[in-house]
């Protein structure tokens, strides 16, 4: 039980307990006992909801999907073995696996009016532009799936749930083509699910793209380190516009908006731009540390709401971003930038006191650069990785039936004025 005196007067809330021993202080009944409400902008202490799906640790470096390591999913599964054990809560079985990327497979098509959509955009647009719109025009082509009935759309999860991950990714590709003004590529029945997106990515109609081993394993890499990562802006982006009754095809349609800025899934294209301007102007990192300590400029991919500690999937990305450039006999001066700035802000009291460590998105885009994703596609491919995570956080909140999702606010505008019709205000012109 927790204790809050307030204008004299005690009231007892119960405490709650998660799993890892994490405690909350249960103030659902705090307005209507007292008359006051908690206030914490930007939720820093605030626990949106309980939450069966991802555990992160963010002084001790923790984070976990359904119970296991990050480090140990990324050494030992699959991109869809995990997406499978984000939604479900459990390790797919061979047969689950199988049935799962069947769904999968036979999903990856997109309906050919759909190309009327691509052709309604400019050819300029941001691709999270398309990829958010055309998640929500999506639904409108499978209406059983996103009735906004919740019971309903309940029915159809486990087909809208493949779907989803499926077409995300035909959907990224076609968006990558129509920037470029290439034809559109149809996915292969053949294919694995990140060979398949590398090939309607880079097939051209006389040259057929040849899958690369390490390539496919770092893509596959990097969309597992992206599946969830609990209650993020996007996700719970989407868990608000599920708690409204909206069907999930809407909701993660709202998370890729959510996603697209660059305090967000936006740093992985921000960082990448960072390292090129240090790298064009001749600075060997010192010079943009300073910068960045001066608050002129920001250390993009540094710093994190929860991590105190190393972002466990920087770490693994440091070590991909290496195995991959030397699989491909590539050098990328980006890298060595990159790793000179760490080992700067490391050993800098500025980073140091702050807590400042490298985030997921400080070396993943080396990872795509040396794929031959270029930058602008960088957040698109985020929201590829995240789709398994939105969709089970879609799911607890609408199979819970949880209520709306409703903060409250301090106001702090004009107290109760009357109004004026426009002739009698100051200034009017005669
Ligand atoms: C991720 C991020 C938005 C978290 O923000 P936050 O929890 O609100 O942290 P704050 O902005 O309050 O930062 C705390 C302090 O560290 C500083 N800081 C945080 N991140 C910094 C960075 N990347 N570079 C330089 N200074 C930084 C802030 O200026 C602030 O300094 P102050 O105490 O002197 O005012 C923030 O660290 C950031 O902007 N990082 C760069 C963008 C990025 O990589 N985003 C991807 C996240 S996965």
């Amino acid at each position: 039980m927790a204790k809050i005196t307030l204008e004299g007067q005690e009231h007892t809330y119960p405490v709650i307990v998660g799993t890892e021993g994490e405690k909350a202080i249960d103030t659902r009944k705090l307005r209507t006992d007292t008359g006051y409400i908690t206030f914490d902008e930007g939720y820093g202490n605030t626990g949106s909801c309980q939450s069966n799906i991802t555990f992160i640790n963010g002084e001790k470096g923790i984070l976990r999907y359904r119970g296991y390591p990050i480090d140990q999913l990324a050494s030992g599964a699959s991109f869809l073995s995990c997406a499978y054990l984000i939604i479900y809560g459990e390790l797919p079985t061979q047969d689950q696996l199988d049935t799962f990327r069947d769904k999968v497979r036979e999903n990856a098509n997109l309906h050919e009016d759909f190309k009327h959509h691509f052709q309604g955009f400019p050819q300029n647009s941001h691709p999270m532009a398309v990829l958010s719109s055309m998640l929500n025009s999506l639904g409108c082509y499978y209406p059983d799936m996103s009735s906004n009935d919740r019971e309903k759309d309940l029915a159809n999860f486990d087909t809208a749930a493949a779907l989803l991950i499926s077409k995300v990714r035909t959907i990224a590709a076609m968006t990558y083509r129509m920037h470029r003004g290439m034809p559109f590529v149809y996915p292969r029945r053949d294919l694995r699910y990140v060979e398949n997106f590398l090939h309607m990515m880079f097939t051209e109609p006389y040259n057929l793209y040849e899958p690369i081993p390490e390539v496919t394993r770092a893509l596959d890499l990097f969309l597992l380190l992206h599946a969830d990562h609990e209650q993020n802006c996007s996700t719970s982006t989407v868990r608000m516009v599920a708690s409204g009754g909206a069907n999930l095809f809407a909701s993660v349609s709202a998370g890729v908006c959510a996603l697209w800025g660059p305090l967000h899934g936006g740093a992985n294209s921000a960082v990448i731009r960072m390292l090129s301007d240090i790298h064009a102007s001749g600075d060997d990192g010192s010079r943009f540390i300073e910068a960045a300590k001066n608050g002129k400029a920001r250390l993009m991919g540094f710093g994190h709401r929860v991590y105190k500690n190393f972002d466990p999937r920087a770490k693994i990305f440091a070590t991909a971003a290496e195995d991959l450039l030397k699989a491909l006999g590539q050098k990328d001066p980006l890298l060595d930038i990159a790793k000179r700035l760490q080992e700067a802000a490391l050993e800098d009291p500025y980073f140091v006191d702050r807590k400042l460590y490298p985030n997921v998105d400080f070396y993943s885009g080396i990872v795509l650069r040396a794929i031959g994703i270029p930058v602008d596609m960088y957040t698109v491919m985020f929201a590829i990785g995240r789709m398994p995570g939105w969709i089970a956080n879609w799911r607890e909140v609408t199979e819970n039936n949880k209520r709306i999702y409703r903060p409250r606010q301090v106001y702090t505008g004009p107290k109760e004025r009357t109004f004026q019709p426009i002739e009698e205000r100051d200034g009017h012109r005669r």
